[in-house]
Order: C-alpha cells, then structure tokens, then sequence
C-alpha cells in the first residue's frame, strides 16, 4: 500500500492551491478522527482522505475520474479509489456511499470546508469553536455560499449521528491540524495585522 508520503508527494504534484491543499489535509483530518473513532484502518481511511479532491485542479470537468485513474495505475488500495468515487456521488459518480468508510468521506467532506469558514470569521478561530455556531452557519445560506448545504445534509443521513455530534467529531479532527490549517485564535491575529496577546 502506497504510504502517507507517497500521497503527500502526489497531492504536491497535482495540487498548487494551498485553499485547496488544505482543504485536502482538514478532510483527511477528519476521516482519520473517525478512523481512531470506530477502531478502522486509519492509514487506509486517511489516504482516501488526503486524495479525494487529487484532479479537482487540473481536471475539474472530469473529476474524481481521472484522480482515481491515477491512483489505479499506482496501485492504491479498492476500497481508498470507490471512497473516492462515492464522495462525488450522485452528481459526478454512480457509486453511492455504502462502506462505513465511504459514508464518513462524503460526511466529511462539505462540512469540513463549512467548518474552515467559521473559523476564519471568529476572533479565536477553531480553539473555541461550537457545532452549534457551524449549525447556525449552515442554515444561513448566504455564509460560505460555495458549501453544499444538501450534501452536508446528505452526509448527516449517511452517518447516521446527531448532528452536533457529527459536527463535533469533524472540529476534533480538524484541531490536530490547527496549525497546519492555520485556524486557530493567533493565526485570525496575524491576519488582522494584530500581533495578538
Ligand atoms: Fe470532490
Ligand atoms: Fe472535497
């Protein structure tokens, strides 16, 4: 199985925006949360994870078809390339989320990039972040317009967990990254010109 730097290597090669990098790394932030979670495979959930969004950039018309005909060729395992696959289901793929892998993905997926728009618009970022500030946010359509409510919705029947449960889970997972994401109270500080305390 191809390891993590492997796949970091080839997000690297394939993705140049650093928003959507990190929108990359939140997911499988969150995926390997609910790895350690539910006692799975976390290096196997986290891959499927990192190298949902792999053609996005470069192939935006055909993905997730050519990332995962990528990752054939490379060998990665079935169950990270139908994970894949099923997070861009129904609109871009005929494979629905079945696996309990495959349910967490596409659970992950919009909510994660909700989450991120939080925290840009709070002074302390993740650190003290509420699933009931991002449940309010989901229902303010006009936030974050670009996050797909539906699939956010879609993603919560899939998962089959309260919602501020579910939401929860996706902020823990985030936070072991916080720095990485650059969320966090002092890095909203810095952008407001603020050295903070
Ligand atoms: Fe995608
Ligand atoms: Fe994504």
């Amino acid at each position: 199985m191809p390891t993590r730097s492997d796949a970091v290597a080839l997000l690297e090669e394939w993705v140049e925006s650093k928003a959507l990098r990190k929108h990359m790394y939140a997911v499988e932030a969150a995926v390997r949360h609910y790895a350690r979670l539910m006692g799975e495979d976390e290096e196997l959930w986290g891959l499927a994870g990192l190298l949902h969004d792999l053609d996005w950039e470069r192939f935006p018309d055909e993905h997730p078809h050519r990332g995962v005909a990528r990752l054939r060729e490379l060998s990665y395992p079935e169950p990270v390339v139908r994970a894949i696959l099923a997070h861009a289901y129904p609109d871009r793929s005929d494979v629905a989320p079945e696996t309990p892998l495959e349910k967490v993905l596409y659970a992950c997926d919009e909510l994660s990039g909700l989450v991120y728009a939080c925290c840009l618009v709070r002074p302390n970022g993740i650190d003290d972040l509420k699933p009931k500030s991002v449940a309010k946010k989901l229902k303010d359509k006009a936030f974050a317009a670009g996050i797909h409510r539906d699939a956010v919705q879609r993603g919560l029947e899939l998962i089959a967990l309260d919602r501020a449960v579910h939401i929860q889970n996706v902020i823990d997972g985030m936070r072991t990254v916080a720095d990485m994401l650059e969320v966090r109270g002092l890095d909203q500080a810095a952008r407001r010109g603020n050295p903070g305390p």
